[in-house]
């Protein structure tokens, strides 16, 4: 099975007492430093944005695994430490392990409870009955544990808020109109926009946690919502990574200056050129690179031609 939202096995070894299996390698770790330990390890807390498309990356590549790939597989160990991040924060989902074959996917196949506490399923912890419908659930504990910043379990809390679902459940069944807002993790930066973004999510969260797992939607039903909120929702700032670096509403002077201020040159921008306003106009922001005023495209140059 390939797909962008899975981990690519490249290889294996068997030589001996040498059983490796060889995966690609995904620089930025997982999920879970980044959402529980970004302090320890110096980072800073994940944004919205961030979270929410890294929730989509994991859903595509499960929605997968359910039913793109020519048979029905499930995961039964999604959880934070088992996503994981490449150089550009995409997620994919990791560790086949406990993968199964479903036989079709409307039945369910009993095994042995393999998986991790805090996330099961409530059927399948109790009968050992396994569907697509165990994976919903435990993506439903990811997206609470990224719109709260809490662990699934976290023996730090109070006993009665220690598993986190049971602990949503409540918030999310208070009459207290502030309850929804202060259970969302105070490291996400809010504005109104976020908060309506959020409120989505949380949801979908309390669906996909359903006690029933016929009451709980399926892989291509959170694709869609996640999806959809990507697409309406902007990021309050440019993104300094942006494709090309080209934020298409700065003076042309200034962009310049920065990509030198970013080449480590010290030479400064031409900016006599009366014809900047023209390249700044948003008309041309969805074409293709329009005709250069001719300073422009000098300093252009030099500064890639380096
Ligand atoms: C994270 O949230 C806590 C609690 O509100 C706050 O004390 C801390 O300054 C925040 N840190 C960052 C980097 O936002």
């Amino acid at each position: 099975m390939r797909h962008r939202h899975l981990v690519a096995l490249l290889g294996y070894c068997l030589d001996g007492n040498e059983r490796l299996l060889v995966y690609e390698y995904m620089p930025r770790g997982t999920l879970s430093q980044h959402l529980f330990h970004w302090k320890e390890e110096g980072r800073k807390p994940l944004d919205w944005t961030r979270r929410l498309a890294i929730a989509l990356d994991v859903a595509r590549g499960v929605e997968y695994l359910h039913t793109l790939a020519h048979q029905s597989f499930i995961h039964r160990d999604l959880k934070p430490s088992n996503i994981l991040l490449g150089d550009d924060m995409r997620a994919k989902v990791s560790d086949f392990g406990l993968v199964r074959l479903a036989p079709d996917g409307k039945y369910s196949i009993e095994t042995r409870v393999a998986g991790t506490f805090g996330y099961l399923a409530p059927e399948y912890a109790v009968t050992g009955r396994v569907t697509t419908k165990v994976d919903i659930f435990s993506l439903g504990v990811i997206l609470m544990e990224l719109i709260t910043g809490r662990k699934a379990l976290d023996e730090t809390q109070p006993e009665d808020s220690v598993h986190l679902v049971t602990w949503f459940r409540r918030v999310a069944a208070s009459k207290d109109e502030n309850a929804f807002k202060n259970a969302i993790d105070p490291n996400i930066s809010l504005d109104d926009d976020t908060v309506a973004s959020i409120e989505k999510v949380w949801e979908l969260a309390g669906h996909c946690c359903a006690r029933e797992p016929y009451q709980r939607p399926d892989m291509a039903h959170i694709v869609n919502v996640l999806s959809s909120l990507t697409v309406q929702w902007k990021p309050t700032e440019t993104d300094p990574d942006d494709v090309y670096g080209i934020d298409y509403d700065m003076p042309l002077p200034q962009v310049l200056k920065k990509w030198q201020a970013f080449e480590g040159l010290s030479q400064t921008a031409d900016d006599s050129g009366s014809s900047s306003s023209a390249y700044g106009s948003k008309d041309n922001t969805q074409t293709s690179i329009p005709t250069r005023p001719s300073g422009f495209a000098d300093s252009f140059t030099s500064v890639d031609g380096r």
